[in-house]
């Protein structure tokens, strides 16, 4: 039996202008994991189970688009497996879906491990990535690479599309409360949205692209130093310019305003917007306090997680994540 697993994930600062070379800033949130188990199967088959989809079912019946039968006939193919052992593959896991938490690439990088290790292989962890990027590829149309390469290497990065990642160390504790809008709004559509209005007047989209670029600058370095007010002024900056942009809605922002409201030092959209999440920045003393004001506001979830600190001691990574719904 091979298990492996892969964290959920959230964009600090920058999403929709990464799309178009700015630099953005995301962070795993390792408390909440997509795990995938390959045990042989003794009927002969290749059976796949995914009880929070409702998914049981022979490989075969599905179809080549599925996600999971688009992995999976990555990995074989990656590997050059042509006729592949049975196995059966069970998918768990304690993201919420389709809520720009990085539920579809979580289960991307979690099974592109378990199923290369059930064939005997070791990929390094940016073979992962790219295997998982050319599934967010099939699944999202252009994606930047963000969030494969935030999960995949489970570190939280300043990522600028194309080029090699750098660790973002963050060098004190940030609280931060992400509130679900519960509304599954697809990130393809959201980025279609963003390229007509570029294609519309590109001049004044990359101005508003490149004022995004710069606030991700000095909020990498803020992340590094402290200062948590200063990064929330940040988060109210970016999500003012992707409203600009039009991917909030009446729902964000009514969360985003009960966040500030509660006393959040900032608080933006965070993902594809249109629904989806949130993240309010927040000192620590009030944080239960913006929770039931999220709650109050139409927050279907609602987690803590701390960045800057874990259980493993590592000082950077996002390792809890506490429901507070
Ligand atoms: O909706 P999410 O959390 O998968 O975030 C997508 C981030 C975008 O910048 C909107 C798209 C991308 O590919 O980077």
């Amino acid at each position: 039996m091979i298990t492996s697993s892969a964290p959920a994930k959230i964009i600090l600062f920058g999403e929709h202008a990464v799309v178009y070379g700015r630099p953005a800033l995301a962070v795993p949130v390792g408390g909440l994991r997509t795990t995938a188990t390959v045990t042989e199967n003794p009927a002969g088959k290749i059976w796949i189970e995914a009880p929070q989809i409702g998914l049981a079912t022979e490989l075969s019946a599905l179809r080549g688009d599925h996600p999971l039968a688009a992995v999976i006939q990555g990995v074989l193919s990656a590997l050059g497996v042509s006729v592949p052992p049975p196995f059966t593959l069970r998918v768990e896991s304690t993201i919420p879906v389709a809520s720009g938490l990085g539920s579809g690439a979580a289960a991307s990088v979690a099974v592109i491990r378990a199923l290369a290790a059930y064939l005997g292989h070791s990929l390094s962890v940016e073979q992962v990535n790219q295997l998982a990027f050319e599934i967010e590829k099939l699944h999202h149309g252009t994606p930047s690479g963000i969030d494969n390469t935030v999960i995949a290497y489970e570190r939280p990065v300043y990522f600028v599309k194309g080029r090699p990642i750098e660790i973002l160390e963050v060098g004190h504790p940030f609280t931060l409360v992400i509130g679900n809008t519960g509304i599954a709004a697809p990130t393809k559509q959201s980025v279609a949205d963003v390229r007509r209005l570029w294609l519309s007047d590109q001049r004044y989209w990359e101005s508003v692209f490149d004022e995004i670029g710069q606030l991700v600058v000095v909020a990498r370095r803020i992340l590094e130093s402290g200062q948590p007010q200063l990064l929330g002024e940040l988060m109210n900056h970016n999500h003012a310019l992707l409203q600009k942009m039009t991917v909030s809605s009446p729902e964000l922002d009514r969360l985003v305003e009960a966040a500030r409201a509660a006393g959040a030092w900032g608080a933006k959209l965070s993902g594809g917007g249109r629904g989806g999440n949130m993240i309010a920045l927040v000192p620590p003393h009030l944080a239960e306090a913006v929770a039931g004001s999220l709650k109050e506001a139409g927050a279907v979830s609602i987690f803590l997680t701390v960045l800057g600190t874990s259980d493993s001691g590592e000082g950077d990574v996002v390792q809890n994540a506490r429901n507070m719904s």
